[in-house]
């Protein structure tokens, strides 16, 4: 479980995230929806304690992260899987030693269970055979999958995803929904989604939040749309919010 309490982060006098409380819970997609700058990323990022908030407390497994030595976060970044924005991957490597890299660093598994471990993982996500190729052989969806599957390597008990599926086209988005969905309730994983892509966060979320302009607007269950009113949440839906009850039955 990962709480914050009364959170807030400011970057030069500009603040970014407001005041949030919110939980989230393990076995349970969380999708956060907001616009372009409105700080999805800085949350996901404060959450992995990669920024320090101006005020406020971040709970993970009860633990008060914000007072944790250096080695101690280390050690709690090892239960994060972590879909970055941009995908991230290592241009130098090979597939194959981009997803042997953090079981090489945090495990003590011999190469042949490394190579067993890559095998399965690259199958989960659909992309037997690519072991020996480089990042910028892969299309943008290949790479996106890629970085997925580098990210649940470890089976981590949280996992963030920020943005996974921008930039793809809507075949390969729901694709990539969908394997987030699947890995994240095999793993009973606390999973946090950032996004703009509504159809696919309603298909997989079980709960769904909002954030204007740095604050948070829970909507709860995505059926809970239906009935919304909200002038911010309608908007940001837009065409959307004509068949969002077609969308979520
Ligand atoms: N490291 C940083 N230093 C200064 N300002 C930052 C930093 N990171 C983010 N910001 C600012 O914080 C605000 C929120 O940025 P953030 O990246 O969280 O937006 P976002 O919701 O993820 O947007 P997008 O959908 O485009 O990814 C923006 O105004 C951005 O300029
Ligand atoms: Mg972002």
């Amino acid at each position: 479980m990962i709480e914050t309490v009364a959170l807030n982060k400011s970057f030069n006098g500009v603040e970014v995230l407001k005041d949030i409380n919110v939980i989230f819970k393990a076995n349970e997609i969380t999708c956060i929806l907001g616009e372009s700058g409105s700080g999805k990323s800085v949350f996901l990022q404060t959450l992995a304690a990669l920024h320090e908030p101006d005020s406020g407390k971040i709970f993970i497994n009860k633990e008060n992260i914000l007072q944790k030595s250096e080695e101690e976060l280390l050690e709690l970044r090892k239960k994060i899987g972590y879909l970055f924005q941009s995908s991230a991957l290592f241009d130098f490597m090979n597939i194959y030693d981009n997803l042997a890299f953090p079981l090489r660093e945090n495990t003590a598994l011999s190469e042949s269970e490394i190579s067993k471990k890559i095998k399965e993982i690259l199958q989960e996500v659909n992309l037997s055979g690519v072991e020996e190729k480089f990042p910028n052989e892969l299309s943008g969806g290949m790479q996106k999958r890629a970085s997925l599957a580098r990210s649940v390597i470890l089976q981590p008990q949280f996992l963030f995803c920020d943005e996974p599926t921008s930039g793809l086209d809507p075949e390969h988005a729901r694709i990539i929904a969908r394997l987030i969905a699947k890995i994240s309730k095999v793993y009973k994983a606390t999973t946090i989604i950032t996004s703009h892509d509504i159809p696919n966060s309603l298909a997989i979320a079980d709960r769904i939040v909002f954030i204007f302009d740095g604050q948070f607007t829970e909507v709860g269950a995505p059926s809970n749309l239906i009935e919304n009113q909200d002038r911010r949440i309608n908007s940001f839906l837009g065409p959307y919010a004509e068949v969002k009850k077609c969308m979520i039955e």
